[in-house]
């Protein structure tokens, strides 16, 4: 953003409030200051302090994470209540008990909601006129000081339904990969909703590379993606924004966290559940090895070996939780895939994370379902097996004998013919997980039901894109 439009938008802040009823302190003003000229007051809303978003994240059972951006020098924080309630309850982003004004992003974590609860939010930000903090002098001319200075930013698709842990049916809707121009994506992501299911979906996952880089983190990715999603609900239903090798890319890529700060691991992985299915997002860094401190675009990426074994104590971890072994269904999303996909960079460093803990000698760790993109060409593997669901002839891939589970691997740009996306559709059902991949025209690309005891049935028979061809197994 620009200076001067810097600027004027926290002048328009402050003009704001003030035509909102906040008293104004006097300024001392020169014996013999000219008059200026009366401009025509332009017509303003709290809702222009909003710059993107809102955007709903990281939901779990009773349990949410509201992000938004904002011109520089808003506190944000929301008011929200049950619907047909009275009360608003308040949250603030803070940092260590203070409201944090400074940089963009706001991001707000609700806890205790009522399971399956309808909810209805409004954003509340803080714009402080002028506090001088070192001279202790607070205007002593008045008590406008004391004034709350505060707006509220409404809007009737401020409203979302809190996730449970009981076991009932869902759908959820992921993609990949969408290295596309600003309007492509968002006529993509309308098409998506409009055509293909996303409207019915419980959330939404971009299983990363939603943008080619992080240059700007409001304006390339924030700008793009959540941008897009807005008109489609992006309000009100929960979206997960999952690294890919490009979201590791780009002068702002170290902002990801600021963000989407994940609630437990404050990172890029993280756990969720929905119903009785228990979701694991991993992190498979670049796609190739870090050139560290230089100037090329892996230069910042001087961690990410110690990155990647923080994931693996994690993982180890996550799988001992009552809540992984608990639950009915297992469901991993990454952006690449721990066998099937060619990339050894990424792969090597997905075998150091998962370890051996998902191999089907270890049948008490039963994955249902890997999703992921990367390839941008559409793959479906049949587990156990060195075969894979895929179109024509493609590169060489990595066999999975040692695997039980399906890896699903999304269409992306310059992949097969003019197919250039894809939305898969996954629905949770008492007995079955079903499984359908659509492109931005809603053509049917695949089909398929995952039984609890992890065994596949195929549904396209061997129709349109998918074929079964043998592998190149390495
Ligand atoms: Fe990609
Ligand atoms: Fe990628």
């Amino acid at each position: 953003m620009k200076t001067s439009r810097l600027l004027s938008r926290i002048l328009f802040g402050l003009m704001v409030l003030c035509r909102l009823g906040y008293g104004q302190v006097a300024a001392p003003k020169p014996a013999e200051a000219p008059k200026p000229a009366e401009a025509p007051k332009p017509e303003m809303k709290p809702s222009d302090l909003v710059t993107h978003g809102p955007w709903l994240t990281y939901p779990g059972p009773g349990e949410l994470t509201i992000g938004f951006t904002t011109v520089p020098g808003c506190g944000g924080g929301v008011e929200y209540r049950e619907v047909g309630t009275e009360e608003w309850k308040q949250a603030w982003h803070t940092e260590a008990g203070q409201i944090f004004r400074h940089r963009t992003a706001r991001s707000i974590r609700l806890t205790g909601l009522k399971k399956n609860g309808e909810y209805e939010y409004r954003l509340i930000l803080f714009v402080p006129r002028d506090k001088k903090y070192h001279e202790g002098s607070f205007p002593k001319l008045d008590n406008t000081h004391k004034t709350k200075q505060t707006v509220l930013v409404e809007n009737p698709d401020f409203r979302f339904k809190a996730f449970t842990d009981a076991a009932e049916p869902f759908t959820f809707s992921v993609t990949a990969d969408l290295q596309f121009s600003r309007n492509v994506k968002h006529g993509i992501l309308r098409s998506y909703y409009d055509k293909c299911g996303l409207k019915d979906s419980k959330f939404f996952a971009v299983i990363g590379d939603g943008h080619n880089d992080i240059g700007s983190m409001e304006n390339s990715y924030i700008g793009t993606i959540i941008d897009g999603l807005q008109p489609i609900g992006g309000a009100s239903r929960p979206a997960l924004f999952i690294r890919g090798n490009h979201e590791w890319r780009g002068g702002e890529a170290s902002l990801w966290t600021e963000y989407f700060p994940a609630p437990e691991t404050r990172s890029s992985y993280f756990t969720f559940q929905c119903g009785d299915t228990f979701f694991i997002v991993l992190d498979s860094g670049e796609d190739k090895p870090a050139t560290r401190l230089t100037y090329h675009y892996t230069g910042d990426n001087i961690d990410d070996q110690a990155f990647r074994e923080e994931q693996r104590v994690w993982l180890a971890k996550v799988v001992e939780s009552p809540a992984f072994k608990s639950a009915k269904w297992r469901i991993a999303m990454c952006h690449s895939a721990i066998y099937s996909h060619p990339e050894a960079y990424m792969y090597n460093h997905l075998a150091h994370i998962c370890q051996d803990l998902f191999k089907k000698d270890k049948p008490e760790n039963r994955i249902h379902l890997w999703l992921s993109g990367h390839t941008h060409v559409y793959s479906r593997t049949i587990p156990g097996t060195d075969q894979i669901y895929r179109p024509g002839n493609y590169r060489q891939v990595y066999g999975g004998k040692d695997y039980d589970f399906t890896v699903l691997t999304v269409e992306g740009p310059g992949g097969v013919g003019d197919i250039n996306n894809c939305l898969v559709n996954v629905t949770v059902d008492k007995d079955k997980i079903s499984v359908e991949a659509r492109t931005p025209e809603n053509a049917l690309m695949d089909a398929f039901e995952i039984k609890n005891d992890g065994t596949v049935v195929d549904l396209n028979n061997d129709t349109l894109l998918m074929k079964k061809t043998p592998a190149n197994y390495k």
